[in-house]
């Protein structure tokens, strides 16, 4: 078995099976010591030089892209020493909201914040219940929680990993008050059937849209079903700030007010606060670099799903699974996420090789310790779990080459091939793959 460490190398690893990298190893401890300033720095860049050959999201690549407009833009607003709730930020809600095709944006310090914002403006607090998904980030729950509410999970659709509807009836109580779709990994969830449940039983409708900026369902963005479209704008999505950032949309004025009022203090007019609010606004800095970058975030959608779908071509007969798109709506490939049946087998196969993956994600959230005082236990969300067992993300960013591709391709498929044999040795067959 491969040693800790040698998984933490990731490239250098093949090294260490050699036994002259023990000895250069100890003679560069020994070295570091006696190298001059110059020689440590090349040493430290030769190391980083070999480190990952293509990680999972490459920031560089678009920064180097943009660095001469944000810098200008960032200088701007020094310049000007309007820091928070100025120019940039009115300009961002108003684009934002209008390519989402929704009348208010409201922009907010994460993605985190602006489900838990939209929730209490939705009056969910205490004693109710909001019905959502295990398969996402801890963000979506912990929102339910931050306000008082209680998660209640259905499970995901098997292709897509999206909530299935199927089961939002089997969910409801007295005490429902909402449902929570997430558009997972860049693909909307099925609005329609969602929306019709919601009005039939007069809930609230939350999206986190938080990995789908640009994603539509039959034609419209995400973001714009429901109450209240939420976004995070960290800074690895599809839009993302330079630290943290969100934005709340909806097309209800009433709840853009609260919403607005809400993130600042529960205040609207300076040192007047008619509830008890946060500290959640989106900064101008923030808002600054999100202006530069929001005019490219269709054509880096549309790079993703050239990515995608070179990806899907030459792994749908590799791998156990590669995403679906369903017909009624598009992916922006947040993540690039197949299933594999030794997954962890392949990461550490695709780490040796350079290739940085990931897991999205690993625990799902009802079984989370955090969440064990909902009573949720093992097998009651059986596809969601299953799913959590076999998915791993692919290297996936707008700059990423064909070349690029080419190499994370063969590397998947070499992995396969071994599998293969060794699955075929050992039930004493002779390998058909070709
Ligand atoms: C699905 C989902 N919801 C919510 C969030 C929370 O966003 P933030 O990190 O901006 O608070 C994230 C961020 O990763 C997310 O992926």
């Amino acid at each position: 078995m491969r040693s800790r460490f040698a998984v933490r190398i990731g490239p250098l690893a093949h090294l260490l099976e050699r036994k002259e990298w023990y000895v250069c190893s100890a003679l560069q401890s020994t070295k570091h010591t006696t190298l001059s300033h110059y020689e440590r720095q090349k040493a430290r860049k030769d190391e980083e030089a070999l480190s990952l050959k293509i990680p999972l999201v490459d920031l560089q690549a678009q920064y180097s892209g943009l660095k001469p407009a944000i810098l200008a833009a960032l200088e701007a607003v020094l310049d000007s020493m309007q820091l928070f709730l100025g120019p940039q930020i009115r300009a961002f809600e108003h684009n934002f909201a209008a390519y989402c095709q929704c009348q208010y944006g409201i922009g907010v310090s994460s993605g985190t914040d602006a489900l838990a914002i939209a929730l209490r403006a939705c009056d969910i607090g205490p004693g109710d219940e909001v019905i959502t998904v295990a398969n996402t980030f801890i963000a979506t729950v912990e929102a339910i929680a931050l306000v008082g509410a209680k998660p209640v999970f259905v499970d995901v659709d098997p292709e897509t990993y999206l909530l299935d509807w199927r089961q939002l009836e089997q969910a409801l109580s007295s005490r429902t008050r909402a449902v929570l779709p997430v558009h997972l990994y860049g693909h909307a969830a099925e609005m329609l059937p969602i929306m019709n449940f919601a009005r039939a039983h007069g809930l609230h409708v939350i999206e986190d849209a938080s990995q789908a900026h640009g994603a539509t369902y039959q034609g419209r963005r995400v973001g714009s079903f429901g109450d209240v479209g939420c976004f995070s704008l960290y800074y690895s999505k599809n839009l993302g700030a330079f630290g943290e950032a969100g934005i709340c949309t909806t097309n209800d004025e009433a709840l853009a007010e609260k919403i607005r009022m809400i993130r600042d203090h529960g205040s609207r007019i300076r040192y007047r606060h008619e509830v008890m609010g946060v500290n959640a606004r989106l900064d101008e800095m923030q808002a600054a670099v999100l202006n530069v970058k929001m005019p490219h975030l269709d054509q880096w959608n549309t790079a993703r799903q050239a990515h995608a779908q070179a990806y899907t071509e030459q792994l749908r007969d590799v791998v156990e699974a590669v995403p679906v798109v369903r017909p009624w709506g598009t992916h922006v490939y947040c993540y690039y996420v197949i299933q594999v049946t030794e997954r962890d087998a392949l990461r550490e196969a695709l780490q040796q090789e350079g290739i940085g993956t990931n897991i999205h994600y690993p625990t799902p959230i009802h079984l989370q310790p955090a969440c064990a005082s909902y009573g949720y236990t093992d097998g009651m969300l059986p596809v969601t779990e299953s799913v959590s067992q076999h998915i791993v993300s692919l290297p996936m960013y707008p700059e990423l080459t064909a070349e690029q591709i080419h190499y994370v391709v063969s590397a998947v498929k070499k992995y396969s091939l071994l599998q293969r044999r060794v699955r075929s040795y050992d039930t004493g067959r002779e390998a058909q793959w070709v």
